[in-house]
């Protein structure tokens, strides 16, 4: 059994990683149903939870379903971090995870995110406000440094620790690495494997099918996988992976009916959590996910991603189950979620 701080979490973890614009309330649950054993929120600026910005303040949201699930905040000001964090406390998430990994430009040049991997010193005294400021287990995203030259994770993983995190999940690559080349889990495993570190440490990056879970925890020790891109339009990645960890065989993809089923509720949550309009437009990236390897959907795909009803959208969704059944995809799952190359934050 994994621990975090209170929070138990079974025997190698497998955890959806925060994604911002995908890992909201919607997305989280349908990764809840098939496996996911903890979740994030998309990052949120603490800036804007002070500001009471609308977007931050409505990235709180979770609920009592998704458990344990963890609110992730970001941010260069050790005041600011702190105040969030008690705003985060407040909605009741059973951890807090900071963000100083995120590439993306307008976080990282603000000092926030992985800017602050070129300051050690930095990003420890940010922890400690955040974990002085809240009662919540404090937990730390982040990569393994600002470049090739300085990937200081390990002395970041040892300070990190010692002023109190309670788990730290490491992406296997540098901020100026974006998303290229192959996530390098070797510093993984030497953080995993010191006998100084006594926290659940979560390896990132990469992992898109059972095979590569099963042999990344065997080689490198870690407490547990963190899975970001490959759930996307993808959830049933999680409970792939926890079979072949149990049995050594395969799970059966999923079916025709599993997939609109997902898409189903995926829709149905979104536009109760957003509202028609933005829940039916928002949704429109997630078909073409969904139903990747479906032969000639090109035209069911137009359609959905034009109409503008939810009936309409589910009238659709009959047609497609009932094209398609039976029908089995003859894709492994690596070829499905492979998103690398398109990813939306390189
Ligand atoms: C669309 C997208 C949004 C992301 N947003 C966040 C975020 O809000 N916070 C964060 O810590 N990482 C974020 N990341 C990074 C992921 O959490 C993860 O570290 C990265 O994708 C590597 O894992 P993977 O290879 O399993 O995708 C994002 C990644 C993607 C693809």
């Amino acid at each position: 059994m994994v621990k975090i701080g209170n929070i138990s979490l079974p025997e190698f973890p497998l955890l959806l990683a925060p994604m911002e614009d995908v890992s909201d309330p919607p997305f989280r649950a349908v990764c809840k149903d098939n496996g996911a054993d903890m979740m994030y929120t998309e990052f949120i600026s603490s800036e804007g939870l002070i500001r009471d910005a609308i977007k931050s303040r409505r990235k709180l949201d979770i609920f009592e379903y998704e458990r344990p699930v963890g609110i992730q905040i970001f941010g260069g000001d050790e005041d600011s971090l702190a105040m969030a964090a008690k705003i985060v406390e407040v909605t009741n998430p059973d951890l807090l995870d900071i963000n100083f990994g995120c590439p993306v430009k307008k976080v990282a040049c603000r000092g926030a995110g992985a800017g602050v991997l070129k300051d050690i010193d930095l990003m420890v005294r940010l922890t400690s406000a955040v974990v002085k400021s809240t009662s919540l287990p404090v937990t730390v995203k982040t990569r393994l440094g600002w470049d090739d030259e300085t990937k200081n994770i390990e002395e970041v993983a040892e300070r990190l620790q010692d002023v109190g995190i309670k788990a730290l999940a490491i992406h296997g690559r540098t901020r100026t690495q974006m998303y290229k080349g192959e996530a390098d889990w070797t510093l993984i495993g030497k953080v995993k494997n010191n006998p100084r570190i006594q926290i659940p440490i979560f390896g990132n990056g990469d992992i898109d099918s059972p095979e590569k879970a099963v042999e990344y925890k065997n080689r490198y020790g870690i407490d547990g996988i963190m899975i970001g891109r490959a759930a996307i339009g993808y959830p049933w990645i999680f409970r792939e992976i926890k079979h072949f960890m149990e049995t050594g065989e395969h799970h059966a993809p999923p079916t025709i009916e599993e997939r609109i089923a997902v898409v189903r509720k995926h829709l149905k949550l979104s536009v109760q959590w957003k509202n028609d309009v933005v829940g039916i437009n928002e949704m429109r990236r997630h078909y073409a996910n969904y139903l990747k390897g479906l032969p000639n959907i090109k035209e069911y795909r137009n359609r959905l991603v034009t109409i503008k009803t939810e009936a309409e959208i589910n009238d659709v969704l009959d047609e497609i189950a009932v094209k398609y059944q039976g029908y089995e995809i003859d894709k492994t799952p690596i070829e499905l979620i492979n998103y690398h190359e398109k990813c939306p934050v390189d």
